[in-house]
């Protein structure tokens, strides 16, 4: 039997109506358009507003988009897996609660939480289980409501994160297209420099850590930029030559969008151009896992079946990797 592959047959994305913009950043915190455009390549990101509004209320358009764009019922769903640092509860996943306010009833249902590497460790995994042949209809969803972990007196992190995400549907092929190889890594001690320090077991929710703020993301942006462009470039090299690929062979890059100068070093040390890597983060800022799925959602209609792409990330954990996805429609 010819080896089966975990294909992406449909993506969609979502993100919120309400636009902040670098102008109204101005009115919040010390800041300029000119400092945040030109050191982060960000110039709006949407915020998801309205009492009793979370991620999954995201994930739910992204999903249910997705199965209307791809022509599949709820029922035929089998597996669940989304990936967010802001899950609308410690517990349950909110791949679960997505799955309940959609109607999917026959998957089972699942979170990871690798930060902005979310989205390439939840492809990889969702690919194992349509490739082993257990599963056939599985969503794959990146999103975060990075608002809600937002520290809006923080210049250092307010400019650069918004709300969004996406879902692919992952189908078995036994063609020669879907998900082909993936390189994932991690590194606990970057916990250091990137983290959300309080809310877990180490420093449960008390005044004192609400006081602190500490239930917000903490960045110390320097060194993780520096690891974000190293790890992304190692990992973007490797999969690529021990599947003997050259820049030619690629059609897309899709890098996850941190920064405009992370992404112009990537490619840059990796020889590749910019004019065929994915770039939407002057719209979006950093939405988190959401990154690669709103990638994938704004540039679809450029995308040919056989296409070669490029998938790479780097998040909290640290965590990063690439993955090599050969476009199936
Ligand atoms: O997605 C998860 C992984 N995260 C990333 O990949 C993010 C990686 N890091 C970065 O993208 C960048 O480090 C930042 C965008 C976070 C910061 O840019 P930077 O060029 O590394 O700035 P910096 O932290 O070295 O700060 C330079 C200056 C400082 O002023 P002084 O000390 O030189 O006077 C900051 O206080 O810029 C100042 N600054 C700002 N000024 C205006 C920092 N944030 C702002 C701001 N507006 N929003």
């Amino acid at each position: 039997m010819a080896k089966l592959r975990a294909a992406i047959t449909g993506v969609n994305g979502y993100v919120p109506d309400y636009i902040l913009t670098n102008a109204e950043l101005e009115t919040i915190v010390d800041t300029n358009d000119e400092w945040i455009r030109s050191r982060t390549g960000i110039e709006q990101r949407h915020i998801l507003k309205g009492e009793g509004k979370a991620t999954s209320d995201m994930c739910v358009e992204a999903v249910k988009g997705l199965l209307e764009k791809t022509g599949t019922s709820p029922d035929e769903i089998d597996l669940v897996i989304c990936a967010t640092v802001t899950a609308d509860m410690p517990f349950p996943d909110t791949a679960n609660i997505t799955s309940d306010k959609v109607g999917i009833k026959n998957a089972f249902c699942f979170d990871i939480n690798a930060a902005c590497s979310g989205f390439l460790y939840a492809l990889t995994t969702g690919a194992k289980f349509v490739e082993s042949g257990s599963h056939k209809k599985v969503i794959v969803i990146g999103a975060d409501m990075m608002s809600s972990i937002i520290d809006y007196t923080d210049r250092t992190t307010c400019v650069i994160f918004g709300d969004g995400g996406g879902a692919v549907l992952l189908e078995p092929t036994e063609e020669e297209v879907g998900v082909m190889d993936s390189v994932l890594k991690s590194d606990g001690n970057g916990r250091h420099f990137l983290h959300q320090k309080a809310g877990g077991s180490l420093h449960p929710a008390t005044m004192e850590t609400v006081t602190a703020r500490e239930h917000f993301v903490f960045q110390n942006g320097r060194p993780v930029f520096k690891a974000a462009v190293k790890g992304m470039t190692d990992t973007v090299k490797t999969v690529m030559s021990r599947n003997n690929l050259s820049n030619d062979d690629i059609s897309w890059m899709v890098p996850h969008q941190a920064n405009m100068r992370i992404i112009d070093s990537v490619t840059r040390m990796s020889d590749f151009p910019l004019e065929k890597t994915m770039v939407n983060i002057q719209k979006y800022g950093n939405t988190t896992a959401g990154t690669l799925p709103l990638c994938l959602w704004d540039y679809e209609s450029q995308l040919k079946k056989g296409d070669n792409l490029i998938l790479t990330a780097f998040g909290g954990g640290f965590t990063w990797g690439a993955v090599w996805l050969k476009w199936a429609y």
